[in-house]
């Protein structure tokens, strides 16, 4: 017996050597870690039990028959996070670069297959150039049969791709079908194409870090979520945020224990908002005195800073913020941030997370770019998001809610189960100014009558008492006691039941 478990602790040490030891200090100079270590480090110490270390691809052109590597670039197995199961898959670029072939993809949608059989979230770890060029069409088929399981699992169980290395061709598709995708700064890009392609077919000089790096998905294209200064610090916020996370669609989210007091007043929040009602405060800064220890994981923290998305704990269990940021652009609903908004207020409904919405939002953001950029439909696409949202909506209105922003924003009339407004708010069709520059133009050359008409427009209607008169508020709140009265709204609604018409699926906005 013991030559039998020597020659398997043999084969097995092969196997985690990967492409060997020369490519693994090669990964090590670039900043970046193995495979097996990256999973290591994402995973609880010991709890990693792999599959499939010895399966070997089955090509023979190009010579391939005589080079196999055990694994065949791709570490697949489960462990856990915090005690909670996960999947995960690491792509090993010291194996073919990453690269894809059949028996690669199979062992990828192997554990995808078992992530969804046993409803727990699954996380690719990718580092690799796309196709393996030696098979051809087989990887090709590979890809579509990863692709079909990623839309699959979608609004079952969390997806999430870290990005650690190149991500090319075939690679990027995965992932943007998944629910989060992170990378790791001047190591990792992802493209459809590289840049020797690029200046063949456009002739444009661009390098890799201009075309698909960090600064470029996480600020411009809104490809990534967020991004890392290093294998390290990635893994562990992903960490972070799989605890933030529901195990899938009906398991209902995580509860950690809080020392936050949910009934926690905050003084201080009182003179959050400034006197001068175009003076910027920090949202920011009010999310952080409304969660639990101040706890709040940013989703797409670089891209359409007017609007904030993120998860926070409420009593220890995880609700999703959402809130327009008066520090950038006022706080204004531009194609960008509706786009961001909806796909998170999409995420916490498939996964039924509570969605609080905090409220100071001058309206939409008037111009040719915008219109023509379609700000119509991708502003529809926040409107159809809460719409459509049956998990538990509480929106705090701080200060501006004007026009269809206020509709947008989780008003009472999209959905929203409880709707408070801070004695500060002002909700209404427009600003004072220009509503009276419309309704009275007449008086448009005295200063003085428009002077009045202006406070008066402010007294009538910037305020939350309309609203309230009617019940689209359900209370005006002391800013002081916000937190303590999302915990019991969020508390009551708890057991929240929407029903919804029978159809095969909605055709959102795209
Ligand atoms: C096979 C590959 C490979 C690939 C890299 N390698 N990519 N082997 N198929 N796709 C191998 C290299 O031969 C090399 O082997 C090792 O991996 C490391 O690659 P290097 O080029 O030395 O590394 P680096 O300089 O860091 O460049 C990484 C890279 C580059 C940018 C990813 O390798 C590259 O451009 N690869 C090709 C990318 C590509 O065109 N893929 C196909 C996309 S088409 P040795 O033995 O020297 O270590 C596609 C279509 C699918 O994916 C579409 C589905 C929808």
């Amino acid at each position: 017996m013991k030559h039998i478990l020597d020659e398997l602790e043999q084969r097995r040490a092969g196997a985690r050597l990967g492409g060997g030891v020369r490519r693994i200090d090669a990964q090590h100079t670039r900043g970046k870690l193995t495979a097996r270590e990256r999973i290591e480090l994402l995973l609880d110490t010991g709890s990693f039990e792999e599959f499939d270390t010895f399966v070997e691809h089955r090509c023979t052109d190009f010579g391939m028959a005589k080079v196999k590597t055990p694994g065949d670039g791709v570490v697949i197995g489960w462990g856990t996070v915090n005690g909670r199961k996960v999947f995960v898959f690491a792509k090993d670029f010291t194996v073919f670069g990453g690269s894809l072939s059949e028996a690669h993809a199979a062992k990828i949608t192997k554990i995808q297959d078992m992530a969804l059989r046993t409803r727990a979230p699954i996380i690719g770890l990718f580092d690799a150039g796309g196709a393996r060029i030696q098979e051809g069409v087989a990887a090709l088929g590979g890809y579509g049969e990863v692709f079909k399981r990623n839309v699959l699992a979608s609004g079952v169980i969390p997806q999430i791709s870290v990005i650690m290395g190149p991500c090319a061709g075939g690679d990027v598709y995965s992932p943007a079908m998944t629910d989060f995708i992170f990378m790791v700064r001047d190591t990792s890009y992802m493209f459809v194409t590289g840049p020797e392609v690029v200046k063949t077919v456009t002739n444009e000089t661009v390098t890799s870090e201009e075309l698909g790096g960090a600064k470029v998905h996480t600020t411009r294209s809104s490809v990534a979520d967020g991004a890392y200064e290093n294998d390290v610090e990635a893994l562990l916020q992903m960490r972070r945020l799989i605890d933030f996370l529901p195990a899938n669609n009906q398991s209902g989210v995580p509860h950690w224990p809080s020392f936050d007091e949910a009934e926690r007043l905050d003084a201080s929040l009182d003179t959050l908002v400034p006197d001068n009602p175009n003076k910027p405060y920090d949202m920011k800064e009010l999310i952080g005195k409304l969660t639990d220890e101040g706890d709040f994981f940013e989703i797409q923290q670089g891209f359409a800073a007017n609007i904030l998305t993120g998860f926070g704990r409420i009593e220890g269990r995880t609700v999703g913020f959402v809130a327009n940021q008066p520090m950038v652009l006022a706080g204004v609903l531009d194609s960008d941030a509706s786009r961001k908004a909806a796909r998170f207020v999409r995420f916490c409904d498939a996964f039924e997370i509570p969605i609080v919405t905090l409220v100071d939002v001058p309206g939409f953001l008037p111009g040719t770019s915008q219109e023509y950029g379609g700000l119509i439909k991708h502003g529809a696409k926040l409107l159809f998001a809460y719409s459509q949202a049956t998990v538990p909506l509480v929106t705090v209105i701080t200060r501006k809610a004007f026009g269809g922003a206020y509709d947008v924003m989780a008003s009472k009339h999209v959905g929203g189960d409880v709707n408070y407004a801070w004695p500060t708010a002002q909700i209404a069709v427009m600003g004072a100014k220009g509503a009276v520059e419309i309704i009275f133009r007449a008086d448009i050359d005295d200063p003085e009558k428009i002077a009045e008409r202006t406070k008066e427009y402010e007294q009538r209607f910037l305020s939350p008492f309309v609203a309230a008169e009617r019940g689209y508020i359900d209370e005006v709140i002391t800013p002081r006691s916000t937190r303590k009265r999302l915990a019991r709204a969020l508390s009551m609604l708890a057991s929240k039941k929407v029903e919804t018409p029978m159809k095969k699926h909605d055709n959102l906005p795209l």
